[in-house]
């Protein structure tokens, strides 16, 4: 569809042309605007209704102009679960879950990327780059596996779990660990790819990636049956992903197909709040944390990229930001797991710890229709569940019955 970027800071327009990644006027980040009125038009309930679930779906939402350059590996389309065994446990009784672990890597940057990647087939271009905590690198080595183009991803050393560091080697990327933390590894990728124009930069600063993550919006509301819920709640790293939620409501109330719009709240953990810790103190900056720690290693990260973008979504929402503490969040991962059947990494889980921190505090009402995504597959980071869970037990084969008659 034709696009424009748009400065999320000084609102100057720009056309779609080259890799630009922030306002070359004021610095601020870009997103990426479509022509509403005209997409009134075009985009009608009934062209979707007879289409299977899927980022592509929305293709007419989309900024890829060719169908022939779209990489895919069959991303979205993940189930919204209606978690009636969780929401009474925790005291909501309209809770759903959106699991993003069913994307074809485990993640939810697989929206991101299919649109991202083919961005980058679109303009040309022959390697993408990409700072990670982990999930971004496994995606994007895919992505980009099945695009044929050269990977570069940067992690920060000792820092990311063991399920996505295999995938990005499996998948042929060329692995680079660097010594401090996430932010380190994203500033340093941003001058990589500033000071060579050949490198085509993937993280979620890069408004292509937004776009397909914006899809988590409509996927809700159609898998809702045209209604949005009162809240919905996402845990936040980089921030671009609560951003881009946001950005596909906003979307769906411009071209008249829903009215109403949830408050959205994003959800970090504690030792890496500081969106959180603005928002509470009524500032309009974030002060960077230098050494964020978190159990939660897929959003430890101090200084996001999208900050400003998530406080404005939560702000125009009506919504919040709030924070919770490692054994929250594993105590969350725990309770889904057990009582849904849904198997995510704790990242994910801090999506239902705010969840049921909210409604303790009574900032959730009970009968408020709530909807958590959780973002990523539980089989990302064996490490946490064999330290943290119970130990399986060993017995001799003889006595096997005698255990197991007392269990
Ligand atoms: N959940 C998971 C499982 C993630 O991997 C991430 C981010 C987030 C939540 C937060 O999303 O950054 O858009 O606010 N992971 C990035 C990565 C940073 O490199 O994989 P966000």
């Amino acid at each position: 569809m034709h696009h424009e970027l748009e400065c999320i800071g000084c609102h100057a327009h720009y056309p779609s042309t080259g890799n630009c990644y922030s306002c070359p006027h004021c610095g601020d980040l870009l997103e990426i605007t479509y022509d509403f009125n005209a997409l009134k038009e075009s985009v009608t309930l009934s062209s979707w209704k007879l289409r299977p679930l899927s980022v592509w779906k929305y293709e007419q939402l989309l900024p890829i102009e060719e169908a022939s350059t779209r990489i895919t590996l069959g991303e979205g389309g993940t189930t919204l679960h209606r978690a009636s065994r969780l929401g009474q446990a925790i005291g909501l009784g309209k809770l759903n879950v959106k699991n993003e672990g069913e994307n074809p890597t485990g993640s939810f940057k697989d929206r991101g990327m299919t649109v991202g990647v083919s961005r980058a087939v679109e303009v040309n271009s022959k390697k993408v780059i990409c700072a990670s905590t982990g999930n971004t690198s496994a995606s994007l080595a895919a992505y980009a596996a099945k695009a044929g183009l050269e990977c570069i991803v940067v992690i920060p050393a000792g820092k990311i779990a063991q399920g996505k560091l295999v995938q990005a080697i499996a998948h042929g990327a060329r692995v680079i660990q660097i010594e401090g933390y996430f932010d380190d590894a994203l500033r340093s990728v941003l001058a990589l790819a500033k000071s060579n124009p050949k490198l085509y930069l993937l993280n979620s600063v890069n408004p292509y990636r937004i776009e397909g993550q914006k899809t988590i919006a409509y996927e809700v509301w159609d898998q809702l049956e045209g209604s949005v819920p009162d809240t919905v709640i996402v845990p936040v790293g980089n921030a671009g992903n609560l951003s881009a939620i946001w950005k596909g409501f906003h979307d769906l109330n411009q071209i008249g197909l829903t009215s109403t719009m949830p408050r959205m709240i994003g959800i970090q953990a504690r030792g890496a709040s500081p969106i959180t810790e603005a928002f509470k103190s009524g500032r309009l900056e974030i002060t960077p944390v230098k050494r964020p720690e978190t159990v939660a290693t897929a959003i430890k990260i101090g200084s996001p990229a999208s900050w400003k973008k998530a406080l404005l979504a939560v702000r125009e929402s009506g919504g919040l930001m709030e924070e919770v503490t490692d054994d929250e969040i594993l105590d969350a991962q725990k309770l889904l797991a057990r009582l849904e059947g849904v198997f995510v990494e704790p990242a994910s889980a801090a999506s239902i710890a705010g969840a049921k921190k909210l409604t303790d505090l009574g900032i959730i009402g009970s009968d408020e229709s709530v909807t958590c995504v959780v973002t990523g597959h539980g089989l990302k980071d064996p490490e946490i569940v064999c330290e943290m869970f119970e130990k399986p037990r060993t017995v001799k084969q003889s006595e096997l019955e005698q255990v197991v008659s007392v269990l």
